[in-house]
């Protein structure tokens, strides 16, 4: 689907990695070069044409994030880095100060670092324990399964929407609903199924969402924080700085802008939010709902074709998004992905981040294969061929 659009597709590779991050479509640059070449000032800080045009272009992206999530009000979207700095600003800006030492915050082990580590250091600053949200056989989290986990002290869920070595779709809405009538918070890590299916964040019911741009067409360095409209005045700045305050004085009376400049000081990435929003629009055009289907078909054809592959254990049949991980018997994981190389097959080797995982999937290394809307039956074709070479162990050794 639209292999037009990307550059990098005529360069004869198979590129099996968005989950790492997303080819670019070439409306991307135009946009960005658009901003560098024609208008280049800062926003939110001159008073002249190019800036105030800056500050529309800047504000026009935040509003069709708005549209695209479903959220009710531009105060409630946050430009960050990444989706790992939307999870600090939110565990250390807010979740640090509403939580209690043996307050409990169940998440998963097949979260992402960024959504375990920085409850590691929480827990080291404030004394709140962690528990992990048992997984199903198939590694899938059932609402069952966080019913079970609840405690009395449970005050924060905090788990991906779509996980990126299992990459399963987890029940969010039931969680959440189901949460929320205990009183407990939940914040979702949505770097894995913004990119791929329609969201609304207001049928999910999300606390918290984040996400980045770069695993959606979008350009490095840039990432969403979505927050639920009631919790908007409860979150402190764990930056400080330039944009983000309205006054102070030397005797360190200051006053603080609210939402969303409240989360975003310093200059931000201006080039990379507006080029953000001119990919907010092409995916809205190609249309979130034909992105997820077409993935979903694809899916199914490569696990058809995989599962004949001789010596494949593949991990996650069963999970419903377009992450596929595997091992070939008795061969080092990276050692595929270097051999697949060799046929300008792109794929992730490793722990993927996920590294306490290894204690649910029973090994420490895998491969993943991860599909996006321009991939194609080819891909798939040409990847299934090099893992069925007879003859891939020696062209290893
Ligand atoms: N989080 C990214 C991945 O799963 C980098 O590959």
């Amino acid at each position: 689907m639209n292999r037009d659009d990307f550059l990098m597709l005529n360069k004869d590779i198979v590129y099996l990695d968005n989950g790492a991050t997303t080819l670019k479509p070439y409306i991307l640059s135009e946009s960005i070069s658009d901003y560098y070449n024609n208008y280049s000032a800062n926003a939110h800080r001159g008073d002249y044409d190019i800036s105030l045009k800056v500050d529309n272009m800047y504000e026009n992206s935040r509003e069709l994030v708005r549209r695209f999530i479903g959220a009710k009000s531009k105060e409630q979207i946050v430009f960050t880095n990444n989706a790992t700095d939307s999870l600090n600003k939110i565990i250390f800006g807010y979740f640090k100060n509403h939580l209690n030492k043996g307050d409990e915050v169940l998440i998963t082990k097949s979260e992402h670092a960024s959504n375990v580590l920085p409850w590691f250091e929480l827990s080291d600053d404030i004394g709140i324990n962690i528990n992990y949200i048992k997984l199903d056989s198939d590694l899938k989290v059932t609402l069952d399964n966080v019913k079970k986990s609840i405690t009395p002290n449970t005050k924060v869920i905090s788990i991906a929407h779509v996980t990126n070595v299992v990459g399963d779709v987890r029940p969010v809405k039931e969680i959440i609903e189901y949460a929320h009538k205990n009183n407990i918070k939940v914040l979702i890590d949505g770097s894995q199924s913004v990119p791929h299916m329609k969201i609304n964040v207001e049928e999910m019911g999300a606390d918290f969402l984040a996400f980045s741009a770069h695993k959606m067409c979008g350009p490095t360095g840039v990432g969403v924080l979505y927050v639920k409209e009631d919790l908007l005045n409860e979150i402190k700045p764990i930056i400080v700085g330039g944009g983000m305050n309205s006054t102070y004085e030397a005797n360190e009376i200051r006053q603080y802008n609210e939402m969303p400049e409240l989360l975003e000081a310093g200059t931000p990435n201006i080039a990379g939010v507006i080029g953000f929003g001119s990919v907010i629009n092409y995916l809205s055009k190609i249309g979130m709902d034909k992105i997820e289907k077409y993935e979903h078909e694809l899916k199914k054809y490569a696990i058809e074709k995989l599962k004949k592959v001789p010596n494949i254990i593949i991990y996650n049949e069963t999970s419903e998004s377009g992450i596929i991980t595997f091992n070939m018997k008795d061969i080092f994981p990276q050692d595929v992905a270097i051999y697949l190389n060799k046929y300008n097959i792109c794929i992730r080797a490793g722990n993927h981040c996920a590294k306490i995982l290894k204690d649910e999937i029973g090994t420490k290394n895998t491969c993943r294969v991860s599909l996006y809307f321009y991939n194609n039956k080819n891909d798939i074709d040409r990847l299934v061929d090099a893992l069925s070479n007879p003859n891939m162990i020696n062209e290893i050794i």
